[in-house]
């Protein structure tokens, strides 16, 4: 269908065409507006992300764990957010991990059978950590404790010590 022409011969837009053309670039428009915010957007999101540190936090490797009056003689105290076992003796305090040295489980304090024992593949520990029943092959590890200057136990553990070693209070 051919557009009317004016007296001069020219070909006049009809108005029905000229609104759809109209709405059809207005959508357009829009549509590209659109796209650009999401791409904008999206940007910012990942160089945001991108600008943005990697940082693993993870539990302080030194930390106070309270006066030695806390602890009875002969209890073991676990402390869930260290994954540490504070044991005192009527010889003194220890601290050994809690992680089994098979597969790294998480073990559990059976007071019942005085033993340490890990739920994933059945190793079983002295109190003192030692190895009673396989499959671990190295007894629990043992840190170093001290006593701050204002009287708390501090836990170190990144000093591995040896089993016997004891703190005396
Ligand atoms: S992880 Fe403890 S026995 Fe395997």
């Amino acid at each position: 269908m051919t557009n009317p022409k004016d007296s001069t011969g020219a070909q006049v837009p009809n108005p029905a065409e000229e609104a759809s053309g109209s709405s059809r670039r207005n959508f357009l428009s829009e549509i590209t507006a659109m796209a650009l915010g999401v791409a904008g957007i999206g940007s910012i999101v990942v160089t945001t992300r991108y600008l943005s540190p990697n940082v693993l936090f993870e539990p302080p490797t030194s930390f106070r764990i309270g006066p030695p009056d806390d602890y009875p003689v002969n209890s073991v105290t676990y402390l869930p957010d260290q994954q540490v076992y504070i044991v005192r003796t009527p010889e003194g305090f220890y601290a050994e991990s809690a992680i089994c040295t098979h597969l790294g489980c998480i073990t559990q304090w059976k007071p019942e059978l005085n033993m340490i024992a890990c739920p994933c593949h059945g190793s079983k520990f002295k109190r003192e950590g030692s190895v009673e029943a396989g499959p671990a092959p190295r007894p629990l590890t043992h840190f170093a404790v001290r006593l701050t200057p204002d009287g708390d136990l501090l836990v170190d553990t990144l000093e591995i010590v040896q089993q016997t070693q004891v703190l005396k209070v």
